[in-house]
């Protein structure tokens, strides 16, 4: 089993460019079922996700030219419907083939992606949205069949701004009969890049106010090159590292208006950013402040997948400080672990305390998912001593490769 090694009490210096984005990358390959013909995507992140993703698209019948971070993805012939189970149940973002398989070929087979350590992730809206446009959806609690015989545009309003069920009706929407207007959306930035990779292949997408999208089908759509944005979360999760271990460091590529509510949080907490025309300085160099009380939300609150990474600076800043996760129900799973290096979190419902000031030490922890691991790496970095973080293949699933990234930035880490 892989693991993250790290030598920790060392603050960061140095530049690291942020890779491509996984929570755009995802559903632009799944918007490339919709094109008959080559999308070539750039700049693709090298991580486990997109290779489930490819042997998914290979699967119902792509063919997939992979060189390095571009990946061609020809949709011309889809031979099947129906998505591998193995697959399915290890990528819960195997949900956002449902809008583009029933829009260009009317069918789609997946077993449910159920639960995660994260929290309940139901599908509820998904369904809800793709049955008001025409699909017909039988869901036995183990296996989802939808059909349809031709989606038709309508007026869908989501209960909640839910990312992949935007997603979704996006993508079956853009070949519907007619015109979709979805309100309640996600504002997500991945939504703004999956609209602009579609947009690129023809679609006609147009925003109609916050949380509001007009989308008229189309008969066809064309193919397009298209280059894949970096990663906010990636860029976030490494700011915080900054914040926990003290330093100054370089982000290159940082995507400026995406981490606002972060970048805001990092001054409340002392450090020093200044934005360039490449990417993002971070400095902190004094003593880490408690930011007080902070609550993630639907973007552009403060994001639940930088959640963890902040719990871990948290542990370092001076005073107490609150955590609040409203967007899932189970995020704090790696408290337990931060706990065993001597955080000292308590969580009470859905808010974790964090009394801070503390000297964590280094420990033997084990990552459960991807974004808590990232956090344990985060902690690792600042204990007194050695840390090994184990299953890394949960941080490989958004990471490119965590061990080089923190080598540019002066970290003492390897490969377990
Ligand atoms: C996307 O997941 C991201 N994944 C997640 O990132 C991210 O945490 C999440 O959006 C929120 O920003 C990808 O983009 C691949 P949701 P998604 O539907 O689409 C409830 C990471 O670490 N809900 O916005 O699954 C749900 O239970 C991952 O990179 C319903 O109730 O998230 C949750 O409480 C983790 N019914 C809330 O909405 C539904 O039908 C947000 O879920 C769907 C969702």
């Amino acid at each position: 089993m892989k693991s993250v090694y790290i030598r920790g009490n060392a603050s960061l210096y140095g530049e690291v460019t942020i890779q491509g984005s996984k929570n755009a990358a995802l559903p632009i390959m799944a918007a490339a079922l919709l094109v008959p013909g080559m999308c070539v995507l750039r700049n693709c992140p090298r991580i486990s996700d997109v290779d489930h993703m490819c042997r998914i698209l290979t699967s119902v019948g792509c063919r997939i030219d992979r060189r390095g971070r571009q990946i061609g993805i020809d949709a011309a012939a889809l031979t099947d419907s129906r998505l591998p189970e193995e697959y399915v149940t290890r990528m819960r973002s195997s949900i956002m083939l449902m809008g583009p398989l029933l829009g260009r070929i009317g069918e789609v087979t997946l077993s449910h992606p159920g639960g995660c350590v994260i929290g309940d992730r139901p599908i509820d809206l998904h369904v809800k949205a793709l049955s008001a446009m025409g699909a017909v959806c039988r869901d036995d609690g183990r296996q989802l069949c939808a059909v349809s015989r031709g989606l038709r545009g309508t007026a869908v309003r989501l209960a909640y701004p839910s990312v992949g069920a935007t997603e979704n009706v996006i993508m079956a929407a853009v070949l519907a009969d007619g015109a979709t207007l979805l309100e309640n959306c996600a504002q997500e930035p991945e939504i703004f890049w999956l609209c602009d990779f579609l947009s690129h292949c023809g679609a006609s997408i147009e925003q109609r106010g916050p949380g509001r999208l007009l989308i008229c089908g189309r008969r066809r759509l064309h193919p397009c090159v298209y280059t894949i944005p970096p990663d906010r979360i990636v860029a976030g999760t490494y700011l915080c590292a900054c914040l926990a271990a003290g330093g100054e460091i370089f982000l290159k590529g940082a995507p400026a208006g995406e981490n606002d509510a972060l970048e805001k949080t990092a001054l409340r907490m002392g450090a020093v950013l200044r934005r360039t025309g490449t990417g993002l300085a971070v400095k902190r160099a004094g003593p880490l402040r408690s930011p007080g009380r902070v609550e993630t939300g639907s973007f552009p609150a403060f994001p639940t997948d930088l959640q963890s990474p902040l719990l871990a600076a948290l542990t370092q800043a001076e005073g107490e400080s609150g955590l609040k996760e409203t967007v899932f129900n189970g995020r704090f799973g790696v408290v337990k672990e931060l706990n065993r290096m001597g955080a000292g979190i308590v969580v009470k419902k859905d808010t974790a305390l964090v009394p801070g000031g503390r000297r964590l030490t280094g420990e033997r922890v084990r990552a459960s998912e991807l974004r808590g691991g990232a956090a344990l790496v985060i902690a690792g970095l600042c204990a007194e001593g050695d840390t090994l973080v184990e299953n890394r293949s949960y941080v490989d699933r958004g990471y490119e490769d965590i061990c080089r990234d923190l080598r540019f930035l002066g970290a003492c880490v390897q490969d377990g």
